[in-house]
């Protein structure tokens, strides 16, 4: 590995303008990447752990870095839709509108993977998952790269993504060799992944931060119908199970002919999990309250340490537990009604919580419709089937 002596091993803070990232840091990060070494920077939506992507060994250090395991694809980051042909091949037109209405910014499209792709990347299926950062330091860092970037989220595998770059350091430091630090990531929630068929069908593999609402305007726009949202397990998924079969909401994919049994990875239902076990409780808000105070009080009663993951409207509600009852920790994520504040401040206050030491984390649902249905998505996996559905 050719990487820049400058950095060293021990994973370098750097930091860097969020607007106006310094010319001479991206430099270097770039030169960093394009030497085979492993650089964590911000995105809009969290932080990324990039790598060259058409470098086998260094990307294979990535899955290294965050123990992950070799069998879930990584999302591939471009400069811009011109850059579409060095990874994918086959590119269906509605690519382009999708690109012109979404592009730069958290959507990743699955197509078909152009040979140059390492298949360390995509995790051996015939599909590379791609998008075009809109944060400024992702953008200029990849123009000074000169070569795709593949950028999974800059979290220990499994575990709460990383919006901050004390985050990254938390889970990868001396495993990284430079983080660039420009700030918090303004969305806080992963990309939209949507997987874009030769036929111009179009499936949700992960809600994230563009809403299937707003992708569904454009697909109507363009004359097609909407978002395919999957339901069921997929075959050959040990860890899946089939939450939202039921419900209509975003489900694992099935597996394709074009991709073998790990068609559905990153959908494995404990995931974006904090160390604490997390109870999410699901339903009309009033009933959500008091499953929570009946489960808080028992636990409390037991002598737990337990955290709250309070929005403003739910204040008067546990006030009497809050104000100054041993052993519980209360974290706010803001008023319930700004989904995207809530989104922002999502996995920077469960981290909190575990920095706290708590042994349990509860949090009611919001209604599961925009950027809402991102955060019920993550809040699902991250209780690993802690779920408790109130009616
Ligand atoms: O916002 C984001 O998407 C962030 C930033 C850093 O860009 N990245 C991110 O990457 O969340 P990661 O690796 O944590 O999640 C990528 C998701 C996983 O669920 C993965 O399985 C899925 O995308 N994915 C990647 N390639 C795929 C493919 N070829 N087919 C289906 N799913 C794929
Ligand atoms: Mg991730």
């Amino acid at each position: 590995m050719n990487v820049d002596d400058s950095a060293g091993a021990g994973g370098r803070v750097v930091p860097v303008d969020p607007q106006r990232p310094e010319p001479s840091v991206v430099e270097r990060a770039g030169r960093l990447l394009r030497g085979g070494g492993l650089v964590a920077f911000p995105t809009e939506t969290v932080y990324g752990l990039g790598a060259n992507a058409l470098d086998d060994t260094a990307v294979r250090r990535i899955f290294a870095a965050k123990e992950r395991s070799l069998n879930d694809p990584l999302i591939v980051h471009i400069g811009g839709l011109a850059d579409l042909t060095r990874v994918a091949v086959d590119v269906p037109p509605l690519v382009e509108v999708l690109a012109t209405s979404f592009w730069p910014g958290p959507l990743t499209l699955v197509l078909r993977k152009s040979h140059q792709v390492p298949d360390s990347v995509t995790a051996g299926l015939a599909s590379v998952a791609v998008r075009v950062p809109r944060h400024p330091v992702a953008a200029a860092l990849l123009r000074a790269a000169g070569v795709p970037v593949a950028a999974p989220s800059a979290n220990r595998f499994t575990r709460t993504s990383a919006t901050t770059a004390a985050h990254v350091q938390e889970d990868l430091a001396g495993r990284v060799d430079l983080i660039l630090d420009g700030g918090a990531a303004p969305i806080g929630i992963e990309s939209t992944v949507l997987r874009v068929n030769q036929d111009g069908s179009v499936e949700l593999l992960r809600p994230g931060a563009v809403s299937v609402e707003a992708i569904d305007a454009v697909l109507r726009g363009a004359g097609r119908g909407g978002v395919a949202r999957r339901a069921g397990t997929p075959a050959g998924a040990p860890d899946s199970a089939g939450r939202a079969a039921a419900s209509g909401r975003a489900g694992s994919l099935d597996t394709s002919a074009d991709d073998g049994p790990a068609a559905s990875p990153g959908q494995m239902l404990k995931h974006y999990a904090p160390r604490a076990r997390l109870l999410y409780f699901r339903g009309p808000e009033n009933a959500a309250r008091s499953a929570m105070r009946r489960a808080l009080r028992t636990a409390l009663n037991q002598g737990q340490a337990v955290g709250l993951l309070r929005f403003e409207e739910d204040r008067a509600a546990f006030r009497d537990m809050t104000d100054g009852t041993p052993g519980l920790v209360a974290e706010d994520l803001g008023p319930a009604s700004d989904v995207a504040g809530v989104g922002s401040r999502l996995f920077a206050a469960m981290r909190r919580l575990d920095g706290a030491g708590v042994a349990a984390i509860y949090i009611r649902s919001l209604p599961a419709t925009g950027l809402g249905l991102a955060i019920d998505d993550r809040l699902t996996r991250a209780a690993g089937g802690r779920v408790i559905d109130l009616e």
